[in-house]
């Protein structure tokens, strides 16, 4: 089990996950390549930021090792896991070929903009004040709904939602 995680929730699912199908866990910035040849299941956790899976290049680099072993892909997600965007996520990164190989599955993470670091704060701003030009000229009420939460932390993680990984594992 690998993972990158910036604010926490893949590395809590990566830690659940681990505990209950007994995997190595590494965090992929301290992980040496060479090991994949340990492992014949690889998961791969990664965070979602601005419409691509963080971490997804690490399948492409050593897709050659990977190719002869089973692998997965978790990726967090601050949307709906049944969201029609979830589609365009996964369609970014991987070429078809190596896509059509690896079992991809959403989770939901958490999103609290208060704890995000200066620069994600001011990448974020962009949406925010999307979402408040679409309460004003459209009045559309979801958007006035996310703007009233977009302060408060959001926590979507549950343990349940590893289910079908763990059974993809095993
Ligand atoms: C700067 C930033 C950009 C994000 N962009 C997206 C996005 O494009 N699509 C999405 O579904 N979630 C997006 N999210 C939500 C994250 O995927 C969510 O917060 C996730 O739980 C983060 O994982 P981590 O806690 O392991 O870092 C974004 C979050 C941040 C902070």
């Amino acid at each position: 089990m690998l993972y990158g995680s910036k604010y926490g929730s893949t590395k809590r699912y990566a830690a659940w996950i681990t505990e209950q199908t007994g995997a190595d866990l590494f965090d992929l910035s301290e992980f040496d390549p060479s090991r994949l040849e340990d492992y014949p299941v690889i998961l791969l956790g990664s965070p979602v930021y601005f419409g691509r899976i963080r971490h997804i290049g690490f399948i492409k680099r050593h897709w050659k090792v990977l190719e002869r072993k089973k692998v997965a892909v978790f990726y967090v997600t601050g949307i709906p896991t049944d969201d029609v965007r979830q589609e365009r996520i996964v369609r970014k990164g991987l070429p078809d070929r190596i896509r059509e190989r690896v079992a991809y599955y959403p989770l939901r993470g958490a999103f609290d903009y208060r704890r995000l670091h200066c620069i994600d704060k001011l990448l974020m701003s962009w949406p925010r004040v999307r979402l408040y030009a679409k309460w004003r000229i459209r009045r559309d009420p979801a958007a006035r709904q996310l703007l009233d939460r977009f302060l408060s932390l959001q926590d979507w993680t549950t343990e349940e939602a590893i289910v079908p990984i763990t059974s993809f594992a095993r």
